[in-house]
Protein backbone atom coordinates (compact mmCIF):
# COMPACT_ATOMS: atom_id res chain seq x y z
CA UNK A 1 0.00 0.00 0.00
CA UNK A 2 1.40 3.25 -0.80
CA UNK A 3 2.78 5.53 2.47
CA UNK A 4 0.60 8.66 2.32
CA UNK A 5 2.98 11.52 3.90
CA UNK A 6 1.07 14.71 4.28
CA UNK A 7 2.79 17.80 2.66
CA UNK A 8 3.26 21.02 4.85
CA UNK A 9 2.41 23.08 1.68
CA UNK A 10 -0.32 23.38 -0.40
CA UNK A 11 0.17 22.26 -4.23
CA UNK A 12 -1.60 22.97 -6.82
CA UNK A 13 -4.52 20.85 -6.33
CA UNK A 14 -4.51 19.69 -2.42
CA UNK A 15 -4.35 21.61 0.53
CA UNK A 16 -1.19 21.05 3.21
CA UNK A 17 -1.46 20.02 6.66
CA UNK A 18 -0.64 23.91 7.65
CA UNK A 19 -3.60 25.28 6.25
CA UNK A 20 -6.14 22.45 6.80
CA UNK A 21 -4.90 22.48 10.43
CA UNK A 22 -5.57 25.96 10.52
CA UNK A 23 -8.77 25.69 9.16
CA UNK A 24 -10.24 23.68 11.40
CA UNK A 25 -8.39 25.02 14.67
CA UNK A 26 -10.07 28.38 13.33
CA UNK A 27 -13.30 26.72 12.87
CA UNK A 28 -13.39 25.25 16.36
CA UNK A 29 -12.55 28.10 18.02
CA UNK A 30 -15.49 29.80 16.38
CA UNK A 31 -17.24 27.22 17.77
CA UNK A 32 -16.09 28.09 21.24
CA UNK A 33 -16.44 32.29 20.24
CA UNK A 34 -19.55 32.52 19.45
CA UNK A 35 -21.66 30.84 22.35
CA UNK A 36 -19.18 32.50 24.74
CA UNK A 37 -19.83 35.96 23.21
CA UNK A 38 -23.88 35.24 23.91
CA UNK A 39 -23.52 34.35 27.15
CA UNK A 40 -20.84 37.12 27.85
CA UNK A 41 -24.11 39.40 26.33
CA UNK A 42 -27.20 37.86 27.93
CA UNK A 43 -25.35 37.74 31.20
CA UNK A 44 -25.10 41.55 30.98
CA UNK A 45 -28.39 42.58 32.89
CA UNK A 46 -28.30 39.62 35.47
CA UNK A 47 -24.80 41.03 36.35
CA UNK A 48 -26.52 44.20 38.02
CA UNK A 49 -28.24 42.02 40.68
CA UNK A 50 -25.89 39.29 40.85
CA UNK A 51 -22.52 38.90 42.00
CA UNK A 52 -22.47 35.22 40.24
CA UNK A 53 -24.04 36.67 37.07
CA UNK A 54 -21.01 39.11 37.28
CA UNK A 55 -17.93 37.06 37.80
CA UNK A 56 -20.04 34.85 35.19
CA UNK A 57 -19.92 37.47 32.86
CA UNK A 58 -16.53 39.04 33.44
CA UNK A 59 -15.12 35.28 33.09
CA UNK A 60 -17.30 35.40 29.51
CA UNK A 61 -15.75 38.23 28.68
CA UNK A 62 -12.02 37.46 29.49
CA UNK A 63 -12.24 34.23 26.92
CA UNK A 64 -14.47 35.83 24.22
CA UNK A 65 -11.39 38.43 23.92
CA UNK A 66 -8.67 36.10 24.25
CA UNK A 67 -9.83 33.49 22.43
CA UNK A 68 -11.55 36.58 19.33
CA UNK A 69 -7.70 37.87 19.89
CA UNK A 70 -6.16 34.79 18.77
CA UNK A 71 -8.40 34.15 16.16
CA UNK A 72 -7.33 36.97 14.57
CA UNK A 73 -3.99 36.36 14.67
CA UNK A 74 -4.63 33.19 13.32
CA UNK A 75 -6.32 34.23 10.47
CA UNK A 76 -3.50 36.89 9.25
CA UNK A 77 -0.82 34.00 10.12
CA UNK A 78 -3.20 32.04 7.73
CA UNK A 79 -3.46 34.58 5.27
CA UNK A 80 0.26 34.93 5.04
CA UNK A 81 0.66 31.22 4.34
CA UNK A 82 -1.76 31.28 1.79
CA UNK A 83 -0.06 34.08 -0.10
CA UNK A 84 3.03 32.09 0.46
CA UNK A 85 1.46 28.91 -1.30
CA UNK A 86 -0.24 27.99 -4.51
CA UNK A 87 -3.46 28.11 -4.02
CA UNK A 88 -5.49 24.52 -5.24
CA UNK A 89 -7.38 25.11 -8.10
CA UNK A 90 -11.34 24.50 -8.10
CA UNK A 91 -12.69 21.47 -10.94
CA UNK A 92 -12.37 22.65 -13.69
CA UNK A 93 -15.91 21.51 -14.60
CA UNK A 94 -17.39 24.07 -12.51
CA UNK A 95 -19.55 26.86 -13.89
CA UNK A 96 -17.81 30.23 -14.16
CA UNK A 97 -20.71 31.17 -11.57
CA UNK A 98 -19.48 28.58 -9.14
CA UNK A 99 -16.18 29.26 -9.18
CA UNK A 100 -16.78 32.85 -8.24
CA UNK A 101 -19.80 32.16 -6.26
CA UNK A 102 -16.88 30.09 -4.03
CA UNK A 103 -14.29 32.86 -3.86
CA UNK A 104 -16.75 35.11 -3.15
CA UNK A 105 -17.95 33.04 -0.12
CA UNK A 106 -14.16 32.61 1.16
CA UNK A 107 -13.38 36.23 0.52
CA UNK A 108 -16.13 36.91 2.73
CA UNK A 109 -14.96 34.51 5.05
CA UNK A 110 -11.97 35.96 5.30
CA UNK A 111 -12.88 39.65 5.70
CA UNK A 112 -15.47 38.86 8.39
CA UNK A 113 -12.83 36.75 10.43
CA UNK A 114 -11.08 40.31 10.45
CA UNK A 115 -14.11 42.73 10.84
CA UNK A 116 -15.40 40.72 13.66
CA UNK A 117 -12.07 40.67 16.18
CA UNK A 118 -11.48 44.34 15.11
CA UNK A 119 -14.96 45.69 15.70
CA UNK A 120 -15.49 43.77 18.77
CA UNK A 121 -11.73 45.50 20.00
CA UNK A 122 -12.52 48.93 18.82
CA UNK A 123 -16.21 48.35 20.54
CA UNK A 124 -13.95 47.64 24.20
CA UNK A 125 -11.09 50.66 23.28
CA UNK A 126 -13.87 53.13 22.97
CA UNK A 127 -15.68 51.75 26.51
CA UNK A 128 -12.28 52.20 27.82
CA UNK A 129 -12.35 51.21 31.36
CA UNK A 130 -15.29 51.47 33.39
CA UNK A 131 -16.03 51.47 37.23
CA UNK A 132 -18.30 48.74 37.59
CA UNK A 133 -16.41 45.95 34.87
CA UNK A 134 -13.14 47.61 34.56
CA UNK A 135 -10.32 46.69 31.86
CA UNK A 136 -11.26 43.06 31.05
CA UNK A 137 -8.30 40.53 31.07
CA UNK A 138 -5.85 38.91 28.75
CA UNK A 139 -4.60 35.65 28.97
CA UNK A 140 -2.23 36.28 26.32
CA UNK A 141 1.50 35.93 26.90
CA UNK A 142 3.20 38.83 28.87
CA UNK A 143 -0.49 40.75 28.37
CA UNK A 144 -2.26 41.19 31.05
CA UNK A 145 -5.06 43.67 29.59
CA UNK A 146 -6.54 44.81 26.29
CA UNK A 147 -4.34 47.01 24.85
CA UNK A 148 -6.47 49.89 23.16
CA UNK A 149 -6.45 50.59 20.13
CA UNK A 150 -9.17 53.69 19.83
CA UNK A 151 -9.28 56.24 22.54
CA UNK A 152 -12.34 55.95 25.01
CA UNK A 153 -14.99 57.67 23.96
CA UNK A 154 -18.72 58.75 25.56
CA UNK A 155 -21.40 56.50 25.39
CA UNK A 156 -23.89 58.53 23.41
CA UNK A 157 -20.66 59.48 21.33
CA UNK A 158 -21.52 58.96 17.47
CA UNK A 159 -18.49 56.37 17.46
CA UNK A 160 -18.91 55.31 20.96
CA UNK A 161 -19.41 51.82 22.39
CA UNK A 162 -22.67 51.45 20.24
CA UNK A 163 -21.38 51.97 16.29
CA UNK A 164 -19.08 49.44 17.09
CA UNK A 165 -21.01 46.56 18.93
CA UNK A 166 -23.39 47.09 15.79
CA UNK A 167 -21.08 46.50 13.53
CA UNK A 168 -19.38 43.48 15.13
CA UNK A 169 -23.57 42.23 15.52
CA UNK A 170 -23.91 42.79 11.85
CA UNK A 171 -20.81 41.19 10.93
CA UNK A 172 -22.23 38.16 13.00
CA UNK A 173 -25.22 37.92 11.32
CA UNK A 174 -23.89 37.76 7.77
CA UNK A 175 -21.49 35.28 8.78
CA UNK A 176 -23.99 33.34 9.86
CA UNK A 177 -25.28 33.45 6.22
CA UNK A 178 -22.32 33.02 4.70
CA UNK A 179 -20.86 29.97 6.91
CA UNK A 180 -24.44 28.21 6.17
CA UNK A 181 -24.02 28.67 2.13
CA UNK A 182 -20.12 27.50 3.01
CA UNK A 183 -20.93 24.56 5.27
CA UNK A 184 -23.98 24.04 2.41
CA UNK A 185 -21.23 23.76 -0.17
CA UNK A 186 -19.10 21.70 1.09
CA UNK A 187 -21.53 19.18 1.33
CA UNK A 188 -23.06 19.50 -1.78
CA UNK A 189 -19.85 18.65 -3.50
CA UNK A 190 -19.13 15.87 -1.17
CA UNK A 191 -22.45 14.13 -1.18
CA UNK A 192 -23.93 15.52 -4.74
CA UNK A 193 -21.32 16.47 -6.67
CA UNK A 194 -19.03 13.56 -5.45
CA UNK A 195 -16.06 15.28 -6.33
CA UNK A 196 -12.60 15.79 -3.78
CA UNK A 197 -13.29 19.63 -2.48
CA UNK A 198 -14.64 18.33 1.07
CA UNK A 199 -11.70 15.40 1.08
CA UNK A 200 -8.91 17.80 0.32
CA UNK A 201 -9.76 19.88 3.26
CA UNK A 202 -10.71 16.96 5.72
CA UNK A 203 -7.83 16.64 8.16
CA UNK A 204 -7.33 12.79 7.11
CA UNK A 205 -8.51 13.15 3.99
CA UNK A 206 -6.37 12.03 0.62
CA UNK A 207 -6.73 14.16 -2.40
CA UNK A 208 -6.77 10.44 -4.53
CA UNK A 209 -9.89 9.56 -2.56
CA UNK A 210 -11.97 11.94 -4.08
CA UNK A 211 -12.69 11.84 -7.84
CA UNK A 212 -11.48 15.52 -9.63
CA UNK A 213 -14.40 16.13 -11.76
C1 LIG B 1 -14.18 36.00 15.13
C2 LIG B 1 -14.20 36.53 16.33
C3 LIG B 1 -15.47 36.88 17.09
C4 LIG B 1 -16.73 36.35 17.00
C5 LIG B 1 -17.24 35.25 16.10
C6 LIG B 1 -17.55 37.05 17.99
C7 LIG B 1 -18.88 36.78 18.26
C8 LIG B 1 -19.67 37.47 19.16
C9 LIG B 1 -21.03 37.13 19.55
C10 LIG B 1 -21.79 35.91 19.04
C11 LIG B 1 -21.47 38.06 20.41
C12 LIG B 1 -22.84 38.13 21.08
C13 LIG B 1 -23.86 38.72 20.14
C14 LIG B 1 -24.36 40.07 20.52
O1 LIG B 1 -24.13 40.59 21.62
O2 LIG B 1 -25.02 40.67 19.70
C15 LIG B 1 -20.40 39.01 20.60
C16 LIG B 1 -20.47 40.14 21.39
C17 LIG B 1 -19.39 40.94 21.66
N1 LIG B 1 -18.07 40.72 21.29
FE1 LIG B 1 -17.44 39.37 19.99
N2 LIG B 1 -16.77 37.99 18.62
C18 LIG B 1 -15.49 37.90 18.11
C19 LIG B 1 -14.38 38.61 18.54
C20 LIG B 1 -14.40 39.58 19.51
C21 LIG B 1 -13.23 40.26 20.04
C22 LIG B 1 -11.77 39.96 19.67
C23 LIG B 1 -13.68 41.18 20.94
C24 LIG B 1 -12.91 42.15 21.79
C25 LIG B 1 -11.65 42.28 21.79
C26 LIG B 1 -15.13 41.08 20.98
C27 LIG B 1 -15.96 41.88 21.73
C28 LIG B 1 -17.31 41.75 21.82
C29 LIG B 1 -18.17 42.68 22.54
C30 LIG B 1 -17.73 43.95 23.24
C31 LIG B 1 -19.48 42.16 22.43
C32 LIG B 1 -20.76 42.75 23.02
C33 LIG B 1 -21.44 43.55 21.91
C34 LIG B 1 -22.79 44.12 22.33
O3 LIG B 1 -22.84 44.85 23.32
O4 LIG B 1 -23.75 43.82 21.62
N3 LIG B 1 -15.53 40.09 20.12
N4 LIG B 1 -19.30 38.61 19.84
C1 LIG C 1 -16.31 28.76 11.34
C2 LIG C 1 -16.12 27.84 10.50
C3 LIG C 1 -15.46 27.97 9.16
C4 LIG C 1 -14.78 29.00 8.57
C5 LIG C 1 -14.51 30.38 9.15
C6 LIG C 1 -14.33 28.55 7.27
C7 LIG C 1 -13.59 29.31 6.38
C8 LIG C 1 -13.07 28.86 5.19
C9 LIG C 1 -12.30 29.65 4.26
C10 LIG C 1 -11.96 31.12 4.43
C11 LIG C 1 -11.93 28.83 3.24
C12 LIG C 1 -11.13 29.23 2.01
C13 LIG C 1 -9.75 28.70 2.07
C14 LIG C 1 -8.86 29.46 1.11
O1 LIG C 1 -9.22 29.59 -0.08
O2 LIG C 1 -7.80 29.92 1.58
C15 LIG C 1 -12.46 27.52 3.51
C16 LIG C 1 -12.29 26.41 2.74
C17 LIG C 1 -13.00 25.24 2.91
N1 LIG C 1 -13.91 24.95 3.92
FE1 LIG C 1 -14.35 26.11 5.50
N2 LIG C 1 -14.75 27.26 7.10
C18 LIG C 1 -15.45 26.88 8.21
C19 LIG C 1 -16.09 25.68 8.44
C20 LIG C 1 -16.18 24.67 7.51
C21 LIG C 1 -16.96 23.47 7.65
C22 LIG C 1 -17.82 23.12 8.88
C23 LIG C 1 -16.76 22.74 6.52
C24 LIG C 1 -17.33 21.39 6.12
C25 LIG C 1 -18.52 20.99 6.31
C26 LIG C 1 -15.84 23.46 5.68
C27 LIG C 1 -15.36 23.04 4.47
C28 LIG C 1 -14.43 23.69 3.70
C29 LIG C 1 -13.82 23.14 2.51
C30 LIG C 1 -14.11 21.78 1.92
C31 LIG C 1 -12.93 24.10 2.01
C32 LIG C 1 -12.00 23.96 0.79
C33 LIG C 1 -12.60 24.52 -0.43
C34 LIG C 1 -11.65 24.29 -1.60
O3 LIG C 1 -10.90 23.32 -1.58
O4 LIG C 1 -11.64 25.11 -2.54
N3 LIG C 1 -15.52 24.64 6.30
N4 LIG C 1 -13.17 27.57 4.71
Amino acid sequence: MPQYTPMRENTASGWGSRAKALHWLIAMMILVEVPVGFIMAYTYGASFEDDNMLALHNLMAQIHITNGFCILVLVLYRLSWRFRNPTPALPAALQAYQKWLARLTHATLYGLLILMPLSGWAANSVLGDTERFGVTELWFFAWDILPPILPQLPLEHRFGYGFFATIHRYALYTGGVVLALHVIAALWHHSLRRDNILLRMWPAGRLEQGRER
